[in-house]
């Protein structure tokens, strides 16, 4: 009786947390869709201050990345999007798009590259740290 519901509640847990990371999960891609990534060529490609660049492989788009500067003194560059497909992971599309933007910094003579990110994305933090960001 006791395991029964002792693995009733795990899996009520677990359902919980399933449908709340699904449910963050749409709202990002639903705020993010009515903004900016559903009108790219507006919000990155219109202004000499941002970019946005796919990585193609094999006629597929793999992989993108944004620079957006801000209105900071100086000129700080934003690195945003970084996102590559599950199954191109691991072959350097990230660091291939990472060195892009700091190219752009580069050639438009910005004065550093900024990006966030989240404790829970260890992947993400290694890549930047080949690309050169202190940790
Ligand atoms: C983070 C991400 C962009 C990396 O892209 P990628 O194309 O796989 O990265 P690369 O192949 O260029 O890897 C470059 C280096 O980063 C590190 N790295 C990348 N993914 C890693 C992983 N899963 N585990 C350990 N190290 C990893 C390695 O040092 C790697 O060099 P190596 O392959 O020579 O060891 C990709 O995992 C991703 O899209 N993740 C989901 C979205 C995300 O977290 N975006 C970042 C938002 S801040």
């Amino acid at each position: 009786m006791c395991w029964w519901m002792m693995g009733l509640f795990l899996a009520t847990v677990l359902y919980g947390r399933y449908f709340y990371s699904r449910h963050v999960i749409h709202r990002y891609l639903e705020h993010a869709m009515s903004n900016e990534m559903g009108d790219i060529e507006g919000f990155y490609m219109k202004s000499p201050d941002s970019c946005l660049w796919v990585a193609v492989l094999e006629d597929k788009v793999v992989g993108i990345v944004a620079a957006v500067v801000q209105q900071k003194p100086g000129g700080v560059v934003e690195l945003q999007r970084m996102s590559v497909g599950r199954s191109w992971q691991r072959r350097g599309v990230g660091m291939v798009l990472g060195r892009k933007v700091v190219e752009f910094a580069v050639t438009h003579r910005y004065s550093s590259v900024v990006l966030g990110t989240t404790a829970y994305k260890p992947a993400a933090h290694l890549l930047y740290q080949r690309l050169g960001f202190p940790v």
